[in-house]
């Protein structure tokens, strides 16, 4: 889709529909409309009960005095009530409608979104972002090309005259940019397992580093990774035939003071290993590396900011350790006993438990550069699904700074996030009887989304860390959200973003 900003509808740039947006405190003669069209909206509303509630969408055909074949209009709901985060999915929620009545090209009433606290910079941005979200689908593998999702094509966002356009311009470029590094991290978790292994990731991340020269990648494989003991990695990808990568990725700007570590667990299929899955909890874990996916979507985000001259200053580090968990008879088999790279020794007692033992070995990794702080993203439990749903992902960690401001970027991004507790009263269920620790608990009862994170705590190094359990919101089972189809949802990569954002703000 492209973008242009505009004053108005002009004949050079017809569109065949606007989208404007309406809090509950205005009312239709706000939206500078004809008086008839005006008059036509308040009684469309009438009937349909249209109040401007959150979601709510009104459609007018063949709005008089106005070039346009439809005029649609999104609830706001409250003014006082509003967010960027709100904008962009009401933004979304109109260009999917639009989309569905076959819409082509859009101009969008920036004015009618813009809440009293938020700038028009960063309602643009959002602006793109919400449009381009509605309008993704995987049909990489639909032959019929009719059956193919038609998107909009064109979107005009509508200023005021006395505005200057070049400045505003930065804010599309900004979005356009975020939104295609989410969408490229749906797009690797997307595809079949049978296209994604290890080496597709270490393959993605090199893609990424040729983007920016301030991002170097550095790859281990299979023999480095047995020479320099990352043994909790290794046990995972024994059952498999593909070999596992540890991938660095370093993206080290000019004049930066912080450095933020971001780890990825990145399994390119979770079959569960010896301890196998049931078949229909088997489904959708081609998706288990979505938090590596996320930290590949970050790090093609800093490469596009930074070629559009909006540069994030922070020095940051990925970790990605990448690997299948597979069965043979090479496999790792409950009861085994392996030492991690920083010497702990670790207990299986479940294989379906790998998450947690390859990012013991990326955590350790991360440490050893000395990061100001270290982030992990990982579909690491059901239970943190069964906790929170498919909406809002789970975070936990070692200090309450990160915490709080983790809980910031969630909020500026609109990726929800809810904090669990870390208590040390519960360490005993990872305690084991015969090594340092082992990786489940042996009640069947017991909290796994905590436990997993506490399990990762031993692995942080006293660095201020927060593990971001996102089993739940990295993939949609529904596409009810108008901002993200059936499949991955890129979650992760905003939150990340908007982190690195606050921590440039501070710096300044
Ligand atoms: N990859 C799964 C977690 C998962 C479940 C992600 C559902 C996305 C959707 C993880 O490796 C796993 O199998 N976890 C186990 C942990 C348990 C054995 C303590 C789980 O949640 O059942
Ligand atoms: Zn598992
Ligand atoms: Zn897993």
């Amino acid at each position: 889709m492209e973008f242009h900003l505009g004053y108005t509808v002009s004949e050079e740039f017809s569109v065949d529909t606007l989208v404007c947006g309406l809090y509950q405190e205005s009312s239709f003669g706000e939206l500078g409309l004809s008086d008839l069209t005006t008059r036509d909206l308040e009684q469309q509303a009438q009937r349909f009960e249209f109040k401007a509630k959150k979601n709510q969408l009104l459609l007018l055909n063949r709005p008089q005095g106005l070039a346009v074949e439809r005029l649609i209009v999104v609830g706001l709901g409250h003014e006082e009530d509003s967010s960027l985060p709100l904008v962009r999915k009401a933004v979304g929620l109109a260009f999917r409608r639009a989309q569905k009545q076959k819409a082509s090209s859009v101009a969008l009433n920036l004015e009618s979104f813009l809440a009293q606290d938020s700038t028009l910079f960063d309602l643009i941005t959002v602006t793109v972002q919400g449009a381009l979200f509605s309008q993704y689908s995987f049909d990489h593998y639909k032959s019929d090309a009719e059956k193919k999702r038609v998107s909009i094509d064109r979107a005009l966002l509508l200023i005021s005259y006395e505005l200057d356009m070049s400045e505003l311009e930065d804010a599309i470029r900004i979005g356009e940019a975020t939104a295609s590094s989410v969408l490229n991290t749906r797009d690797l978790v997307n595809q079949p397992p049978s296209a994604v292994k290890p080496s597709t990731m270490v393959e993605a991340a090199r893609e990424i580093a040729a983007l920016s020269p301030n991002i170097t990648v550095k790859v281990f494989d299979k023999d480095q990774l047995t020479k320099e003991n990352y043994n909790a990695l290794l046990a995972v990808a024994s059952g498999s035939e593909e070999p596992p990568y540890l991938i660095d990725l370093r993206y080290t700007p000019a004049n930066s003071t912080q450095k933020v570590a971001f780890i990825g667990k990145g399994v390119t299929f979770d079959s569960g290993g010896l301890g196998i899955k049931p078949w229909a909890a088997m489904q959708s874990m081609k998706s288990d590396m979505a938090g590596a996916a996320a930290v590949l979507g970050i790090f093609q985000a800093l490469a596009e900011l930074e070629a559009i001259g909006q540069p994030l200053t922070i020095e940051v580090h990925g970790v990605i350790p990448t690997t299948e968990n597979m069965i043979s008879g090479k496999a790792m088999r409950p009861d085994d006993i392996i030492q991690t790279r920083n010497g702990k020794t670790i207990e299986i007692l479940h294989t379906d438990a790998e998450g947690r033992l390859i990012l013991a070995d990326g955590l350790t990794y991360a440490a050893e550069s000395e990061p100001d702080m270290m982030i992990d993203f990982a579909t690491l439990t059901g239970s943190a699904i069964k906790a929170l749903g498919r909406e809002i992902s789970a975070y936990m960690g070692n200090d309450d700074e990160l915490l709080d401001l983790v809980a910031v970027a969630s909020q500026m991004s609109g990726e929800k996030a809810w904090e669990l507790p870390l208590p040390d009263e519960y360490h005993h269920f990872i305690e084991s009887p015969v090594a340092d620790l082992q990786n489940i608990s042996n009640n069947s009862l017991s909290p796994d989304a905590i436990i997993g994170g506490l399990f990762l705590k031993e692995f942080a190094d006293d660095i201020a860390w927060v593990h971001l359990d996102i089993a739940g919101p990295s993939f949609a089972d529904d596409g009810k959200d108008p901002l993200v189809a059936r499949g991955a949802s890129g979650y992760g990569v905003l939150l990340g973003l908007e982190l690195l954002k606050l921590l440039s703000l501070a710096e300044k």
